[in-house]
């Protein structure tokens, strides 16, 4: 348990749509599993997605910290999201070509993942 992660994200209580502005679980979990984000993710819920070239997102949602060092704020999920070199030069993590309004979406179902 992280506790800063927890009264980061505002506590284990807190509607997941209201902690990522614009963004929706329900599309968020669909579009994950259409971008196959479990090609390189283990993500719980999503259906074939036991990836491990990519961190598990079992608990992606009360991580203090990102891609070794990011803090966990939605603004950089966002970002981390839609251009994983502009936030850390010489990841893994390929750009995704996700919209801004999919990263929301995306993003809102990931911090569900505690
Ligand atoms: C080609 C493989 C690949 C694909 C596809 C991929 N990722 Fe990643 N992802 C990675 C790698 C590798 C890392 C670790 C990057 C680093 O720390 O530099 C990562 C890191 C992450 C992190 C940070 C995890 C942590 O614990 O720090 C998140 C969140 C994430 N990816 C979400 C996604 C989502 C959502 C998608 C689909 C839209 C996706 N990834 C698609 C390879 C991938």
């Amino acid at each position: 348990m992280m506790l800063a992660g927890a009264v980061l994200l505002g506590g284990c209580k807190e509607d997941p749509r209201s902690i990522v502005p614009g963004g929706e679980v329900r599309q968020g979990l669909r579009l994950v599993t259409q971008y196959q984000c479990g090609a390189c993710h283990t993500i719980p819920g999503v259906q074939g997605a036991a990836g491990r070239e990519g961190p598990a997102l079992d608990h992606i949602g009360r991580l203090s910290y990102i891609a070794g060092g990011i803090p966990n704020q939605p603004a950089n999920m966002l970002r981390w999201l839609r251009v994983p070199h502009a936030v850390k030069p010489g990841t893994e993590m390929p750009p995704m070509g996700l919209t801004e309004q999919e990263a929301r979406h995306i993003a809102a179902f990931l911090y569900t993942l505690r």
